[in-house]
């Protein structure tokens, strides 16, 4: 069901989880900020284990939502004044798009800390809009329609976490999504290793990166050359021709910080062990390593890698000074409803 008015004396309880996503060919600039609207199409890789799950129970004789967060401490709390109000918007337009008036209690917990430096929103904000949806609608909404309620949340990239496996999210004819699944996750087994090398949260946030892209001298040369990038890209998945891969992964990573680097006024994203993760990843591979970096707007380094190449990658990454911890995930197959409840 895409639109229209639903019954409130039908919505019952729903819990879902979506995983985070990495991409390959960056959402980076938008043509609508606020609706999420992008002005070029992305590629990414939607994980398995980092995960957001979300619970959401409609509420009766209340006025406003009831936003809860799992804190660092394990326990259920009511969300930061940021956190809830991003919720409550992504709510409001998805009552909106349902037809649907009520408030409801919603509970997120992710399986990866704060701390982590791993970015949250994609995975959240997907599960959240199949929470809600599962409870207003008894049952999840088609993919398509999923991403599109993810979307609305104003974090792009949830729109490609509605989706499992290789996922492209078009910006042509109007960008409004959804996203298709372009290779199953059964197409090929990725392994991602997130080096961290920074926790805290990042100072400009990827809204603010949005804006401040087209004021880079550069943005205009990379929208002409994403077309072709995004070829090769797909072209190399669809191989699964590793080297190739390797190479345009790491162009895009590199040239999205260059577009960040560049714009006025410039962000800078890395820190010094984000370089020192690249340069080990380029001579893994020249050891016959099977490795490739990306980054999205922080500081963290995404290691993409075979199956057979993960364990000695692992550790390498691990004795890199700077290098807090690493996270290792691999390509998942979408969002799903659960039947235990967040509480
Ligand atoms: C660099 O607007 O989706 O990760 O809401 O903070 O998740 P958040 O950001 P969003 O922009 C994502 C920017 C990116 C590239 C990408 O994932 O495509």
């Amino acid at each position: 069901m895409a639109k229209g008015t639903a019954d409130h004396r039908k919505a019952g309880s729903a819990t879902a989880e979506a995983a985070a996503n990495i991409a390959f060919i960056k959402y980076w600039g938008a043509v609508d900020l606020e609706a999420a609207i992008p002005a070029n199409p992305s590629i990414s890789m939607t994980l398995s284990s980092c995960v957001s799950r979300c619970s959401c129970r409609p509420l009766v004789g209340v006025s406003e939502d009831e936003i809860l967060f799992r804190d660092e401490s394990g326990s259920l709390n009511p969300a930061v004044a940021a956190f809830a109000g991003r919720v409550r918007g992504h709510l409001d337009r998805l009552r909106a798009r349902m037809g649907y008036e009520g408030y409801f209690r919603i509970a997120t917990e992710n399986s990866f800390p704060a701390g982590a430096g791993m970015a949250s929103s994609a995975s959240g904000f997907c599960a959240l809009a199949l929470a809600v949806s599962a409870s207003v609608e008894g049952g999840a909404p088609d993919p398509e329609e999923l991403s599109i309620r993810a979307r609305i949340s104003g974090s792009g990239s949830a729109t490609r976490s509605a989706m499992g496996g290789y996922v492209v999210w078009p910006s042509e004819p109007s960008g409004e999504g959804p996203a298709k699944i372009r290779f199953p996750a059964s197409h090929w087994d990725l392994r991602d290793l997130v080096a961290v090398v920074q926790t805290e949260e990042k100072k400009v946030s990827s809204l603010d990166g949005h804006k401040l892209a087209p004021t880079s001298p550069h943005y205009r040369r990379r929208l002409e050359v994403l077309p072709e990038r995004m070829e090769r890209v797909v072209r190399a998945l669809s191989e699964r021709d590793f080297a190739t891969f390797a190479d345009v992964l790491e162009e895009e990573a590199i040239d999205l910080h260059l577009i960040a680097m560049s714009s006025r006024p410039a962000v800078f994203y890395w820190k010094p062990a984000t370089l020192a993760v690249l340069e080990q990843v380029r001579r893994m591979r020249s050891d016959g390593l099977e490795a490739a970096s990306t980054m999205d707007a922080g500081a963290n380094v995404h290691v993409l890698c075979t199956p057979e190449s993960e364990p000695a990658v692992a550790e390498r990454l691990a004795k890199i000074p700077g290098v807090g911890r690493v996270i290792a995930d691999r390509v998942g197959s979408g969002p799903r409803l659960l039947d235990s409840e967040v509480n």
